[in-house]
């Protein structure tokens, strides 16, 4: 019988130790994946924000539990990698999802900072784990129906570490864009004025009509949902724990569901429960107005780039680069 590998190649005793990213999910047991509870359990020591601990209080019977306030993100890097020197396996653990503004990336930069590189076989190796949860903008689009079912981004209106202009600049592109947007961290007791900002730019390209839908607490106890619209978004009751929803310009609110068409009656038109492919679409294929045959419409248009610009909300330089490519194609084809 062959010797077991480690017994012909004994490793050398490992005394790094393990941080574990944990993303909790919104806060209930239910919505806690088997890996985060499982990292917790695993866990010698748990670092996180005194309401995260709060969350997860029940699993934490034995464990060092070091808690810290909002704004000491750093403190809880710093005080995961030095236990992690000591050789223990620390739990840093984030509501939703820990890389989304959450503990992962400051850590990682802490980590870096100290020196650190991804485990290479030597025994104090530090492990790093990042461990998924459902973030604020699944948990919150679940309990309204499925706003996102469309291309969508989130911002943060946390002016905290981001500078103000910076933020405008990108509430400012996704309303011009038509992205469904989660907003996260809209408002606080010292931060009231963002989220009005936030209204006056998207009102610059979006209807006064879009639906809003505001989410507090989601699957926490004291969870409240509200529809509203683009105009009167900024009189909801919007606190820390809100993520504000805003649908694009095809989102609809009925009976209570919040949803963005995947934009299947661009190609098929249902009458009378049968479906039929319209006129000039292919199931299966590209739109008629997807790339190659919206190429073929500005090639054919008679329309200068400036003009096709202006009607394609394009920037003029892309359209002229376009339309020289393809007249290139286009006279390679009759060589
Ligand atoms: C610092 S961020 C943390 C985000 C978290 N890492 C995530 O992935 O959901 C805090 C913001 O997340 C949103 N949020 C977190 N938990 C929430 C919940 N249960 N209900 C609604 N929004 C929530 C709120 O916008 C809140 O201001």
């Amino acid at each position: 019988m062959n010797a077991p590998l480690n017994a012909v190649h004994p490793q050398p005793a490992r005394t790094g130790g393990k941080i574990m990213l944990v993303g909790l999910g919104p806060g209930s047991h239910d919505h806690l994946t088997a890996r985060a509870r499982a990292a917790i359990a695993e866990a010698d020591t748990i670092i996180g924000y005194v309401t995260y601990i709060r969350l997860v209080a029940d699993l934490l019977e034995g464990k060092e539990v070091i808690k810290k306030s909002m704004t000491e993100e750093l403190d809880r890097a710093i005080e995961s990698l030095e236990r992690a020197r000591q050789g223990k396996k620390v739990a840093l653990i984030s509501s939703g999802d820990a890389g989304v503004y959450g503990m992962a990336g400051p850590t990682f930069e802490v980590l870096f900072q100290a020196g650190w590189t991804p485990p290479s076989g030597k025994p104090d190796d530090i492990e790093v784990e990042v461990i998924p949860g459902a973030s604020a903008l699944n948990t919150c689009a679940a309990l309204v129906g499925a706003p996102l079912t469309h291309d969508f981004c989130a911002i943060s209106l946390s002016d905290l570490l981001t500078p103000w202009p910076t933020i405008a600049r990108r509430l400012d592109a996704v309303a011009y864009a038509d992205f469904v947007v989660a907003l996260y961290n809209p408002k606080s007791g010292r931060r009231t004025r963002q989220i009005v900002e936030a209204q006056r730019l998207f009102l610059r390209h979006r209807r006064p009509d879009t639906p809003v839908a505001i989410v507090k607490s989601a699957y926490r106890p004291r969870q409240r949902i509200e529809f509203t619209t683009l105009e009167r978004m900024a009189e909801a009751d919007i606190g820390m724990l809100t993520t504000v929803l805003i649908g694009n310009s095809n989102t609809i609110v009925r009976d209570g569901l919040m949803v963005t068409p995947r934009g299947y009656s661009n190609k098929y038109e249902v009458a009378d429960g049968e479906r039929a492919t319209r006129d000039g679409e292919q199931a299966g294929r590209s739109l008629s107005t997807g790339l190659n045959g919206w190429l073929q419409t500005i090639r054919t248009s008679g329309l200068d780039a400036t003009q096709l610009a202006a009607d394609y909300r394009l920037p003029e330089d892309y359209i002229a680069a376009l339309l020289d490519e393809t007249a290139d194609e286009y006279a390679d084809t009759l060589d």
